[in-house]
């Protein structure tokens, strides 16, 4: 394989990060597909996207000259051409394309979340355990820059025990009149919760362990049409390690997206806020580790150039993620949602 030819499904703002990113940064990733079921994207004016984070001028188009234009994914998924496909279309229809493109034979990325309900996600296990093609679910926050750095070090041992945790992942609305309509129902997009606050649900369970259960409270529709606004997590440890995260995408549209934690440890406590990310070393060093890179700034771009080089090379990905652990970190934010339902902690089996 000289380049790993990929088929993108969905041009909205994830899909147009994404070829962006194959574009300037994964030079062994060549788009050699596009599809969406939106004719205006389809000629690559992406202006009406929006998105939360990045710094992306969408009113410059999309150059898809030399690429194949398809109106429906499961088209695309066929053309005997494409090695990879890359799904960026709305939660609910994630499944349904994770299953068609690895039954043809395709290398696979899908946008987080894995997709919209425990049902959908034993499909998409049988699908993945059933190919021999890699797949990898987009959770980029295992990736991106500050987060990697304190999960690597922690796992190595270098702070010691973790005694407290809690992460914060705050947005603007998506209720605005600019975002796609489909976040603000809590049946298609599992509402800030699913679609936001998954993130560090995620980043805690590969950074800590699954939690054997969680204790959740949460909002439901108080700037969306429905689904969880707000949400408020415990998630419970054998060691008693007290962990949280807040998520919300409750905040006016001129609020700043921001994402950060504070990781209290025995020999050090590591705080990320909007602008900094600073170890305090219980011996009284303070620490600012330089994290800046041209070459990947973000945590899509180290996870598709590694997904991407993998695939190339024959090599099964495990850098990130197995789709065990991805799995696992599902069922927790599916329990998040019955311990909101119900009111009450929930235990969770793995
Ligand atoms: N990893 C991250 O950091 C991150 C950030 C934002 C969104 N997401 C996820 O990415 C996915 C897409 O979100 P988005 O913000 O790009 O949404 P979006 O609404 O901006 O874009 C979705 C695109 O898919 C197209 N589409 C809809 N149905 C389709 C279909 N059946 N076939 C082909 N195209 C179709 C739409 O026309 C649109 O262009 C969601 O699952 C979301 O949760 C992930």
């Amino acid at each position: 394989m000289d380049k790993v030819r990929i088929g993108l499904v969905g041009l909205g703002f994830m899909g147009s990060t994404h070829f962006r990113v194959y574009r300037d940064f994964v030079p062994n990733a060549q788009v050699v597909a596009v599809a969406d079921v939106d004719p205006v994207k389809r000629t690559g004016d992406i202006s009406s996207v929006k998105g939360n984070i990045g710094n992306d001028d969408n009113s410059i188009p999309l150059d898809f000259t030399g690429i194949k234009v398809y109106s429906n994914g499961f088209d695309m998924i066929k053309d005997a051409d494409i090695d990879m496909v890359d799904i960026c279309v709305p939660t609910p229809y994630h499944k349904d394309l994770i299953v068609a493109a690895l039954a043809a034979g395709k290398y696979v990325q899908s946008e987080k979340p894995l997709c919209r309900n425990l049902e959908q996600a034993e499909e998409i296990k049988k699908a993945v355990e059933g190919s021999d093609k890699f797949f990898n679910v987009d959770m980029c926050v295992r990736a991106w820059p500050a987060y990697r750095h304190a999960l690597v070090n922690y796992q190595a041992g270098k702070y010691g025990k973790m005694r407290a945790a809690n992460f914060h992942r705050l947005s603007p609305c998506v209720d605005d009149g600019h975002w796609q309509d489909w976040f603000s129902y809590g049946e298609l997009a599992g509402g800030a919760l699913l679609d936001m606050h998954l993130h560090d649900t995620d980043f805690i369970a590969t950074m800590f362990g699954n939690p054997k259960a969680v204790t959740a409270n949460g909002i439901d529709g108080f700037v969306s049409k429905s689904g969880i606004d707000h949400v408020i997590t415990i998630y419970h440890y054998d060691d008693g390690a007290l962990v949280s995260a807040e998520g919300t995408w409750g905040a006016p549209a001129t609020a700043p997206f921001e994402m950060t934690f504070q990781i209290y440890c025995e020999k050090a406590t590591l705080r990320l806020t909007p602008t900094d990310y600073t170890i305090y070393w219980t011996d009284g060093t303070v620490e600012k580790p330089e994290l800046d890179d041209k070459e990947l700034p973000t945590g899509w771009h180290h996870q598709f150039k590694y997904f991407v080089d993998c695939v190339k090379n024959g090599v099964k990905p495990d850098k990130y993620q197995t789709f065990q652990s991805v799995y696992d970190a599902f069922k927790v934010i599916m329990a998040e949602q019955e311990s909101i339902d119900k009111k009450q902690t929930i235990e969770i089996k793995y």
